[in-house]
């Protein structure tokens, strides 16, 4: 079989990474740049320092990753994240994929960054089993996808309001841990103590239909507000387990709710949220009990990365087909992107 070799360029919020990668799952060179260290000071992610960090940063992973292609092989595709993001960070990675697809007279396919994210399971080993649920948490989305196909993409279920990896930042933010939230919170969680009494915090979403999926975590993050500042007993280890199993139970509420009513026996769970090892565990043990599989990105891709970017660009790459990369936006929508999947050009 002919080896396509592709690279992959990520920048929409505050990581900035360039893959090499072989046939579409085997990374030869991952380079990630992370900016953490530039917005813990803020809490969050500055725009305007993130572009910043993105432009300085680029040309060195660029570099590095051209210099890991092998000297008897040639580049065939650079895929690069479109969309959604922060513009001015999506623009310097976009603008950098198009100035190395004219030097190599390459393609350039621009990737949905939340298609990717379901992706990143190629670069771990697995393969995609169509149709299947995804269920991406990240620190700007929670939703459940239908994925009946390579774009083909149904949204069933988002988040009213924060979602959850929001969430997680903004009650570590409350606890007085530092960001980014979820890692901080997992490990706090991980060494609590036994509470005084069953879970103070609200369920979320308790009266919620069966055929409904969506996400909300904003009220439990005031009640998380309110309860800190009342006169109570628990330890900031307690709050924050407390506050974990109240995202995670709506989580696995929802996924395995949507993929018994849509018949699914696939999910691929992706984003920073699904690093979490004891959301890995129950989900998996909450899906193994209606007979369905869960597939999970090794860690170090749940969180942004270019493998993933660049392994989408690669299924995309081998059907001759992707939008034309003229498409860099914040939006964040699958219908304005299925329009433009719909006008894609078939590649000579
Ligand atoms: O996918 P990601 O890198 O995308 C965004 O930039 O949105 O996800 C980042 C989010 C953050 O909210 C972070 O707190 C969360 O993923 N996260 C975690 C863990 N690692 C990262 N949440 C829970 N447990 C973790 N181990």
């Amino acid at each position: 079989m002919a080896e396509i070799l592709g690279i992959g360029i990520e920048s929409s919020c505050d990581e900035t990474g360039v893959t090499l990668i072989k046939n579409g799952k085997e990374v030869i060179k991952n380079s990630l740049f992370s900016q953490i260290e530039l917005h813990k000071e803020f809490g969050g992610v500055v725009p305007e320092n993130a572009s910043r960090a993105h432009l300085e940063k680029i040309p060195w992973l660029i570099q590095d990753t051209i210099d890991a292609v092998p000297s008897n092989a040639s580049l065939q595709y650079i895929a690069v994240t479109a969309r959604p993001g922060l513009v001015g960070s999506l623009l310097v990675g976009f603008n950098a994929a198009l100035a190395l697809g004219a030097h190599y007279n390459i393609p350039v396919i621009p990737v949905h960054h939340l298609e990717a994210h379901l992706y990143a399971v190629l670069p771990s080993g697995y393969g995609i089993p169509y149709p299947f649920l995804g269920l991406l948490l990240s620190g700007g989305n929670s939703a459940l996808y239908h994925v009946t196909g390579l774009g083909q993409i149904e949204v069933i279920a988002d988040t009213f309001d924060d979602a959850a990896g929001e969430a997680l930042d903004k009650a570590a933010s409350i606890l007085g841990l530092p960001y980014p939230g979820g890692p901080h919170i997992e490990k706090a969680a991980a060494i609590a103590e036994p509470g005084p009494d069953s879970n103070p915090l609200p369920r979320v979403l308790k009266d919620q239909k069966d055929h409904e999926f969506n996400f909300s975590f904003s009220g439990l993050k005031t009640a998380l507000l309110y309860l800190t500042r009342s006169e109570h007993s628990y330890t900031t280890e307690q709050l924050a387990f407390y506050f974990q199993q109240r995202v995670f139970e709506a989580i696995i509420r929802n996924t395995t709710k949507a993929a018994e009513h849509l018949g699914l026996d696939s999910v691929i769970a992706a984003g920073g949220v699904m690093a979490n090892s004891t959301l890995r565990e129950s989900l998996q043990l909450a899906l193994s009990q209606i007979h369905t599989k869960l597939i999970v990105p090794e860690k170090k891709f749940c969180t942004d990365n270019a493998a993933m970017v660049a392994a989408l660009g690669h299924e995309y790459f081998q059907t001759g087909r992707w939008p034309q990369p003229v498409n860099v936006s914040s939006e964040n929508s699958f219908r304005q992107w299925g329009d433009a999947i719909q006008k894609m050009q078939i590649q000579s």
